[in-house]
């Protein structure tokens, strides 16, 4: 069985996970989204690493067009979702370093050093039988990555590389030489021009340092399976 993640643009991505559809940050009406809010469809879970527009995006539109999906989000977000969806019975909010139990998954939010309107700001790792994967949100490079490495042993990492609000490419090359991910896929790129970090250095920077990671750049629309 394989884990397939397909990326929407910006920090958006669909992680088919386990027999589960589950979307990440659906900013959907960023400008290189190939997948329109009102398309999605039979999404199980939607997670939100903080409350950021650009992150928190199409999400209520989503939950509310797909009655069966759930948010999975830091307590204060998902409260705030729940409320705005008219339905508080979906919302699972917990909280940084304490793993959810969810539909056989187990989703732990991590610490990002960044900021939030609901909550603290967090990445996310979703453990499934068929892959781990690490969401880092919108962060700057910490050693709490190095901790997220040893622990969960994340075989995918999606990691911000735009620069200004997040890590750049050396940032996030020295990220992956803390998590040592088997890949790494670069996101909150290109989107606006304020976003700088191109995802070609961003892999020759993890080539030179840590070449047992694999950098998969993707975009918008196009799909990898692991393994
Ligand atoms: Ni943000
Ligand atoms: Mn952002």
């Amino acid at each position: 069985m394989m884990a397939k993640i397909t990326f929407y643009g910006h920090s958006a991505f669909l992680v088919e996970l386990d027999g589960k559809k589950i979307l990440i940050d659906p900013y959907l009406s960023n400008p290189l989204s190939p997948v329109k809010p009102e398309d999605v469809k039979d999404v199980d879970l939607v997670v939100l690493t903080h409350g950021h527009g650009d992150h928190l995006g199409d999400a209520i539109t989503i939950l509310k067009n797909n009655k069966n999906a759930k948010i999975v989000a830091i307590y204060e977000l998902a409260n705030y979702v729940g409320e705005q969806i008219g339905d508080p019975s979906r919302a699972i909010g917990g909280n940084i370093g304490g793993p959810m139990l969810v539909d056989d998954l187990k989703i732990a939010l991590t610490p990002a050093t960044h900021s939030s309107p609901y909550g603290a700001p967090t990445g996310v790792v979703i453990i499934g039988k068929e892959a781990t994967i690490y969401h880092a949100g919108d962060t700057g490079v910490t050693m709490d990555m190095k901790l997220i490495g040893e622990l969960y042993k994340p075989d995918i990492a999606l990691l911000p590389i735009g620069g200004h609000f997040t890590m750049d490419p050396v940032e996030a090359a020295k990220a992956v030489e803390l998590i040592k991910p088997k890949v790494a896929i670069p996101m909150h790129w290109g989107t606006f021009p304020v976003l700088y970090g191109k995802p070609e250095e961003f892999k020759k920077l993890v080539e030179e340092k840590t070449p047992e990671t694999k950098v998969i750049i993707l975009q918008p629309g196009e799909t990898y399976s692991y393994p």
